[in-house]
C-alpha cells in the first residue's frame, strides 16, 4: 500500500514570521491526518521550520545543485540541505524549467544527487497546453520520466516521489479532470514497470498537481494511480492546505 503525499509547494512566498505561523497552525490542524504532510518552504525558512520540532509536518526544499559544493553563486547544495535536516526536495517543477532553463539531464542529474544525500525528491513532469493539443502530452512525459529515472537503482526509485503537473492547470484555476489526471499518471506508472519491473512500479508514488484546492482532491485521490498532490496556492493558507491533507 502506497501512503498518500500531500505536499505544499510555496513557491516564493512568505517572510520568516509568516511561515513560522504557518506551519505551527498546520501543525495542530492535521496532527491526525493519515495522509503524510510535507511543506516545502523558501531556503531562507527551512532552518527555522526546522527548528521547530514539528512531529507531523515533513520539510522540503523547492530547488537544489547537483553538486556538493562549489563556485555556483546564488545556488544550494543537497549538503546544505541535508545539514538542515530536509526530508524532501522538489525538482525539476515547471516554473523551474521554463524560467531558469532546466533540462530533463539537470533533472536527472539532482535527483540521483538529492538520493546520495538521502533526501526524498519529488520529480515534476507534466505538458504544456501546446504540446497537450498536439496529442504529445504521452511522448513528452514518458521522455521525461525514462530521463529522471536514468541510472537509479530500483531500491532508490521508490523513494522518488513522482508529481504530474500539467503546466496548462498550474496557479490557472483550471484543473486537470481526474480522468485526465489518472491517464498520464497511469501511463507514468506503465512506464516506471518498463523501467524496472511492476513492483517497483506499484511502490513509486505519484501525485497530481495543478490547481488542487479543497474542493477537488477527494475526487482525484479517489483515482487508483493519483497517490496524492502537489499544492501551490492553496499551500498558502494553513486552513486550506489542512482540509486538502484531510481530504
Ligand atoms: P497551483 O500550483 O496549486 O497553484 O496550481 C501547483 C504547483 O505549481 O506545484
Amino acid at each position: 500500500m502506497r501512503t498518500p503525499i500531500i505536499a505544499g509547494n510555496w513557491k516564493m512566498h512568505k517572510t520568516l514570521p509568516e511561515a513560522i505561523e504557518a506551519c505551527r497552525r498546520l501543525e495542530e490542524m492535521v496532527e491526525d491526518a493519515k495522509a503524510e504532510v510535507v511543506v516545502c518552504a523558501p531556503f531562507t525558512a527551512l532552518s527555522a521550520l526546522k527548528a521547530l520540532g514539528l512531529n507531523k509536518i515533513k520539510l522540503g526544499a523547492q530547488n537544489m545543485h547537483f553538486a556538493r559544493e562549489g563556485a555556483f553563486t546564488g545556488e544550494v547544495s543537497p549538503l546544505m540541505l541535508r545539514d538542515v535536516g530536509m526530508d524532501y526536495v522538489i525538482i525539476g517543477h515547471s516554473e523551474r524549467r521554463e524560467i531558469f532553463g532546466e533540462t530533463d539531464e539537470m533533472v536527472n542529474s539532482k535527483t540521483l544527487a538529492a538520493l546520495d544525500h538521502g533526501i526524498d525528491p519529488i520529480v515534476c513532469v507534466g505538458e504544456s497546453l501546446d504540446q497537450r493539443k498536439a496529442g504529445e502530452t504521452e511522448p513528452l512525459v514518458k521522455g521525461q520520466i525514462q530521463t529522471a529515472f536514468d541510472g537509479i537503482g530500483a531500491a532508490e526509485a521508490v523513494k522518488v516521489v513522482v508529481a504530474y503537473e500539467p503546466i496548462w492547470a498550474i496557479g490557472t484555476g483550471e484543473t486537470a479532470t481526474a480522468e485526465q489526471a489518472q491517464e498520464v499518471n497511469a501511463m507514468i506508472r506503465a512506464t516506471l514497470a518498463e523501467i524496472y519491473d511492476h513492483e517497483t512500479a506499484e511502490a513509486i508514488r505519484i501525485q497530481y498537481g495543478g490547481s488542487v484546492k479543497p474542493a477537488n482532491i477527494t475526487e482525484l485521490m479517489d483515482k487508483e494511480d493519483i497517490d496524492g498532490a502537489l499544492v501551490g496556492g492553496a499551500s498558502l493558507k494553513p486552513e486550506d492546505f489542512a482540509a486538502i491533507v484531510k481530504y
